[in-house]
C-alpha cells in the first residue's frame, strides 16, 4: 500500500483548515470566558493575548496529530512517497520531486487531493493585506480592522474568531443571508449574536475591489451601492475549488467537470477501472468527515463489498462559530420544496437549566418532521440547532435523521438532567402532541 503526498501527511483539514481553525476558535472561547469570570465571583485581571503562544499551542496540535497519523500509516505498513503524483494509463501514478521521479502501479487507485480557496479578480493574494484560510491561521499579528468577504462557513467562523479577540469585524456576502442552506431561524439567532458583539454584517453586497493605502498598511475596500470599509485586513472566504489541475489523467478516462471537480458515480468510482475519487475533489459537501466516508465507500468497493451509498442530503453540519450552529437533514424550506406536509417545533436554550449555568443561553433546536394527518409529527426529516455546544449535541439528532426515526420513537427516550441534550428531547416531545412547556 503507498501513499503519495508532497507535503506532510494531514491534508487541508489537519494543516490549514479544521484543526487550526476549531484550535483558534477555541483560544477564542477561553478569552471569551475569561473576561466575564467575574460574573462568576472569579476576579482576574482582563485578559491579555499572547499570540506568540496561541500559535505555538495551535502548531502543537497539529504536530501531534501528524505524529499520530504517520504512526497509524506505518503501523499498517503503508509506504508514503514524498512528491506530487500524477495518474497515467493502466493505474500507473508518477511520483513528481524536485530533482527525480519514480513510478508506481498499483491494482486500485483512489484520488484524494483535495481543495484550494478559491480567489476573485481583484483581490490577489498577498499574504499582507488580502489573506484566505491559508494564510490566515498562520497570521502573526491580528490586526485591528478585518473585511471577511463571504459569509460561509469559513467566514463565520474567522469573523467570529477575530471579533472575540478585539478585532473590529465586518462579514460582506452576496446573498441575501449568510450560512446560505441553513435554517433560517437558526441563522437569525446566530445573526443577531454576531450584531450584539459589533460584527456588521452585509448581505446581497458584492465587492468590487481594494486601494491599499499609499504606504501599504491598510485598505479600503469597496462594495455593495458606493459602500466603502477602511481596514488593515481583508480575508477572502468564498469557497473552495477542487486541486484537480496537476493529476495528469492523461490516457485515462477519468472526467473532470468544467467546474475542475473529478466525475464520480455514487460509489465514487472514476470512469477509469478501478480508480476513484473522492473528498473535495469531488463535487459532494466539502467537509472532512464527508471525504472520510467516501474513503471508506471507496475502498470497501475496491474489496468487492457492497457499501452503502451516502445521503448528503443527511450529511452531520457543524459550523464553529460562536454561537456555534450544527445540522443534519431538511431545513424547513427545503422539506417543503421536497413535497413534504410538515409540521416543526423549536425550543429556545435560554429555558435550558445547564445554559443558565453555564452562562450562555443564545440560541434554539428546530426539529423539521413529516406531517401526520392529526397534525402531530411522523418522521423526524432535520433538526437544526443553534447556540451553546450544539457541535457535540448533533449526535443523536443525525442518527434520528439518518435512521428515518419517527418522533413517537426518539419521544420515548430519556435525556439526562442537567443537559443541553434536554432541549432537543424537548422539542421532539412537542412534536408528539404532548409537550412539556405548552
Ligand atoms: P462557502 O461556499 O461555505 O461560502 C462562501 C460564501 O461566499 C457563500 O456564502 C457565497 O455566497 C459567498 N461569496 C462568494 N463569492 C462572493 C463575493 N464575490 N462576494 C461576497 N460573497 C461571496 O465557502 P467557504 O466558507 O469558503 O468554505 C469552503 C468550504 O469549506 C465549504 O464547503 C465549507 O462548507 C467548508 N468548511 C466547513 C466548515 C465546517 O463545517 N465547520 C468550516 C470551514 C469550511
Amino acid at each position: 500500500m503507498g501513499l503519495v503526498e508532497k507535503a506532510k501527511v494531514g491534508g487541508s483539514c489537519l494543516h490549514v483548515g479544521c484543526i487550526p481553525a476549531k484550535e483558534l476558535l477555541e483560544t477564542a472561547h477561553v478569552f471569551r470566558t475569561v473576561s466575564r469570570a467575574s460574573e462568576f465571583g472569579v476576579e482576574t485581571e482582563a485578559p491579555q493575548l499572547n499570540w506568540g503562544v496561541t500559535m505555538r499551542r495551535k502548531q502543537t496540535v497539529i504536530d501531534q496529530l501528524v505524529a499520530g497519523l504517520e504512526h497509524l500509516l506505518k503501523g499498517r505498513k503503508v509506504t508514503v512517497y514524498n512528491g506530487v503524483g500524477s495518474l497515467g494509463a493502466n493505474r500507473v501514478v508518477t511520483v513528481h520531486r524536485a530533482t527525480d521521479q519514480q513510478t508506481l502501479t498499483a491494482s486500485s487507485v483512489i484520488l484524494a487531493t483535495g481543495s484550494l480557496p478559491r480567489t476573485i479578480p481583484g483581490f490577489e493574494v498577498d499574504g499582507r493585506l488580502v489573506m484566505t484560510s491559508d494564510e490566515l491561521l498562520s497570521i502573526q499579528a491580528l490586526p485591528q480592522r478585518a473585511a471577511v468577504i463571504g459569509g460561509g462557513a469559513i467566514g463565520v467562523e474567522f469573523a467570529s474568531m477575530m471579533s472575540d479577540l478585539g478585532v473590529k469585524v465586518s462579514v460582506i456576502e452576496a446573498l441575501p443571508q449568510i450560512l446560505n442552506g441553513c435554517d433560517r431561524d437558526a441563522v437569525k439567532v446566530l445573526a443577531r449574536s454576531f450584531k450584539k458583539r459589533g460584527i456588521t454584517v452585509y448581505t446581497s453586497a458584492s465587492v468590487q475591489g481594494h486601494t491599499p493605502d499609499p504606504a501599504g498598511q491598510n485598505t479600503t475596500v469597496t462594495f455593495g451601492d458606493g459602500n466603502s470599509l477602511d481596514v488593515d485586513l481583508v480575508v477572502v472566504s468564498v469557497g473552495r475549488r477542487p486541486n484537480s489541475e496537476h493529476l495528469g489523467l492523461v490516457g485515462t478516462a477519468v472526467g473532470v467537470d468544467e467546474r475542475g471537480f473529478v466525475e464520480v458515480d455514487d460509489r465514487c468510482r472514476t470512469a477509469e477501472p478501478n480508480v476513484w475519487a473522492i473528498g473535495d475533489l469531488i463535487n459532494t459537501p466539502q467537509l472532512a468527515h464527508v471525504a472520510f466516508a467516501e474513503g471508506m465507500l471507496a475502498v470497501t468497493d475496491s474489496l468487492s463489498e457492497e457499501p452503502l451509498p451516502l445521503d448528503h442530503q443527511r450529511t452531520p453540519w457543524c459550523i464553529y462559530c460562536h454561537p456555534e450552529v450544527a445540522f443534519a437533514g431538511h431545513t424547513e424550506e427545503s422539506a417543503r420544496a421536497a413535497g413534504y406536509q410538515v409540521v416543526t417545533a423549536a425550543n429556545r436554550f435560554i429555558g435550558s437549566g445547564r445554559a443558565k449555568i453555564v452562562g450562555d443561553t443564545d440560541g434554539l433546536v428546530k426539529v423539521i418532521a413529516e406531517k401526520n394527518p392529526d397534525g402531530t409529527g411522523g418522521q423526524i426529516l432535520g433538526v437544526h440547532m443553534v447556540g451553546p455546544w450544539v457541535t457535540e449535541q448533533l449526535g443523536q439528532a443525525y442518527l434520528a435523521v439518518n435512521w428515518e426515526a419517527t418522533v413517537d420513537d426518539v419521544a420515548a427516550f430519556i435525556q439526562p438532567h442537567p443537559t443541553m441534550s434536554e432541549i432537543f428531547g424537548e422539542t421532539v416531545l412537542s412534536l408528539t402532541g404532548r409537550s412539556l412547556h405548552g
